[in-house]
């Protein structure tokens, strides 16, 4: 058999922690040859979460399962880490300025940052799923200079796989039957969700439906879905949230499909005109262990309205965080 790979889990007391250590501990991201280690990272107040889950863990029997550990230290936690998936932070709440916000996410993102980067092994494959998703990967990105920054990621696959059902369900077809969906910027409402070289059943999909709808109430819907989950479910995204970050890790480590490419928040070096350094949503694809933008997308007049708003977007959210000294 292979040696166990480490897998930290922070947040792992709350809701996408515990829809996300089963299915990982069964082989649904690593594959079902792959044994796995969970490190489960708290802070003091969620660690009766996190025990009780891995007394349910243990009650699974998982025979991929090689061994859970539960710590409120960082240091401890990323040790020896080939992914770590930061789930736990400090979302928005009522009547939060964004200036506490960040500073919030500062205080946890910085220092994870950088005890990632002194302990975590490294091959480590960072997704940041707590959000702002995208400012807490660059602040955790900023903070292990001594790795390379494309090990640092954000979570859209949410957001993709949203936008790939709402359009399957308007044209009629299969999910399967649908293509070269792509959501571009930042994890919020500015996110554009991109059908201009989408595909439903190998045809153009701005043919499939109608193209105001594309370009108009459709990207609201899928920009508002967490809103729209809320609404009707009484709670927000979970289980659907778990699964986007268990795909966006299974495609970076094993790759994605020949032909087809997906959306993550990965570090930009330009492309796109979207400035060097920022985490961005893009449309890629994962080879040899990587993850890459697809590159000569046209752009229409539409498009880059949508993308150059979400940029702008996280050009103020790194400003911000610039100004309150959490990055350099
Ligand atoms: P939750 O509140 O149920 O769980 C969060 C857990 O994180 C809690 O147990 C808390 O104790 C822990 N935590 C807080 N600070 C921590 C730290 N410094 N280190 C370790 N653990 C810490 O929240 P839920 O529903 O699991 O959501 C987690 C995050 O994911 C939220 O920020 C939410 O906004 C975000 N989210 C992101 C999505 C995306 O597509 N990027 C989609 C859905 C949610």
């Amino acid at each position: 058999p292979k040696p166990p790979v480490t897998i930290t889990l922070t947040g792992a007391g709350g809701q996408i922690g515990y829809a996300a250590m089963f299915r990982i501990a069964a082989g649904d991201m690593l594959g079902a040859d792959q044994p796995v280690a969970l490190r489960l990272l708290e802070i003091p107040q969620g660690m009766r979460g996190a025990e009780g889950a891995a007394m349910e863990l243990a009650d699974c029997a998982f025979p991929l399962l090689a061994g859970v550990e539960i710590t409120d230290d960082p240091n401890v936690g990323f040790d020896g880490a080939s992914v770590a998936m930061l789930i736990g932070s400090r979302p928005r709440t009522a009547g939060m300025e964004r200036g506490d916000l960040l500073a919030a996410n500062g205080a946890i993102f910085g220092p994870q940052g950088r005890a990632i980067g002194a302990h975590a092994a490294d091959d480590v494959r960072v997704i940041v799923v707590g959000n702002p998703a995208n400012t807490n990967a660059l602040i955790a990105q900023q903070h292990a200079p001594d790795l390379p920054p494309e090990r640092f990621t954000a979570l859209t696959r949410l957001d993709h796989n949203r936008a790939v059902g709402l359009l399957a369900a308007e044209a009629g077809v299969a999910v399967a039957d649908v293509g070269g969906v792509t959501i571009w910027g930042n994890h919020s409402a500015t996110q554009y969700p991109d059908l201009s070289h989408a595909t439903v059943s190998g045809r153009p999909a701005l043919d499939a439906v109608d193209p105001a709808w594309a370009r108009g109430a459709y990207v609201d819907r899928v920009a508002k879905r967490g809103a729209e989950i809320i609404e009707v479910r009484g709670g927000s995204s979970v289980a659907s949230a778990a699964n986007a970050a268990i795909e966006h890790v299974r495609d970076w480590a094993l790759g994605t499909p020949d032909g087809a490419w997906t959306s993550a928040a990965v570090v930009s070096r330009g492309e796109y005109g979207v400035p060097a350094g920022l985490v961005s949503s893009f449309p890629v694809v994962s080879r040899g262990g990587d993850w890459e933008i697809v590159e000569g997308l046209s752009v229409d007049e539409f498009s880059r309205r949508r993308i150059d708003a979400s940029v702008a977007e996280l050009v103020a959210e790194r400003d911000a965080v610039r100004e309150l000294g959490l990055i350099e």
